[in-house]
């Protein structure tokens, strides 16, 4: 069966950012000249993508007034004869339905994902985290689906992030290899190296069964009130097969503050109208 749909949630407070993020969504920060969450976006239609929601929150309607039409700004560009920007503004989603709907209170991760239920139904789906870029010659979501498509499992997206770093994520345990897939038997949020099974993180992809549902609504809230997806997913690892597959690609997490930074420079070193005139400029500070 073929991924056809893919949820964004982009409904969380991004405090990492304040106070950038007070008033604009972290997703509407740009990359060099492009919204954050539009990379994301774009990522979605190349893997062939049909259906999309975003998932927001009160504060963000930016993120949809981003997606929509814009006639008179259209109509400036178009009598100015700025066929460019023009180009810019209106090519945002491609072919794609884009949909919204509000995650009324930040109850998690999970819980954002559960807004998307009657969206989905009952075929699998692609989740896409709002805050990570990931570059590369093939969208990751796409290496992703294709997985999918091969197993008829979920499938997360994961990558070697080095003991030294996994009590910053979402670690999995596997129990055989083949290659890049990895059959998963569990998972920890946020390990120590002592306690981590692998250094094998989960970055901000994942192809998910609709099984998922139900093992949300069974899972409870954690410490602080929300429900994690890494919680409902080790459910799901217990009634179903669950892979991790071992993406192509660079990961960039844009909610964290260097983060950013890097994909901001990366990005403009690679973009044809700055990047020669960037890298003159980086190369002049005397670091
Ligand atoms: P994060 O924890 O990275 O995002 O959640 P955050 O809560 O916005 O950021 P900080 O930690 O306060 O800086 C991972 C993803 O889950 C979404 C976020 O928007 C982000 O894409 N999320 C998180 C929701 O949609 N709803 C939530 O209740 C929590």
């Amino acid at each position: 069966m073929k991924v056809k749909k893919a949820v964004i949630p982009a409904a969380g407070f991004g405090t990492r950012f304040l106070p950038a993020t007070k008033a604009v969504p972290k997703e509407m920060l740009p990359i060099v000249d492009t919204p954050t969450i539009q990379y994301i976006v774009r990522e979605a239609a190349d893997a062939g993508i049909e259906d999309l929601l975003i998932i927001t929150s009160r504060g963000k309607d930016a993120i949809v007034n981003h997606f929509d039409d814009a006639y008179e700004l259209e109509s400036v560009l178009e009598r100015g004869g700025k066929t460019d920007l023009l180009g810019a503004v209106k090519d945002v989603c491609g072919k794609m339905n884009i949909y919204f709907t509000r995650q009324r209170e930040q109850k998690g991760l999970g819980h954002a994902i559960l807004c998307a239920k009657s969206f989905v139904g009952s075929e699998p789906f692609a989740v896409m985290l709002g805050d990570d870029v990931i570059a590369g010659n093939t969208p990751c979501i796409g290496q992703l689906t294709a997985q999918y498509e091969k197993y008829g499992a979920t499938i997360l997206g994961v990558q070697r992030v080095g003991m030294e770093n996994v009590s910053k994520y979402g670690i999995v345990a596997c129990d055989f290899e083949r290659g890049k897939i990895h059959k998963v038997t569990d998972m920890t949020e946020k390990p120590q190296p002592k306690d981590a099974p692998s250094d094998m993180a989960v970055l901000g992809r994942y192809v998910i069964t609709p099984a998922i549902f139900e093992c949300i609504e069974k899972t409870g809230a954690g410490a602080l009130g929300e429900i994690q997806l890494t919680d409902a997913l080790v459910r799901l690892a217990e009634a179903e097969d669950v892979y991790a597959y071992e993406f192509d690609g660079k990961r960039y997490d844009i909610g964290n503050k260097l983060g950013f930074l890097q994909a901001t420079v990366d990005f403009a070193l690679a973009r044809d109208d700055l990047g020669d005139d960037f890298r003159k400029y980086l190369k002049s500070l005397e670091l």
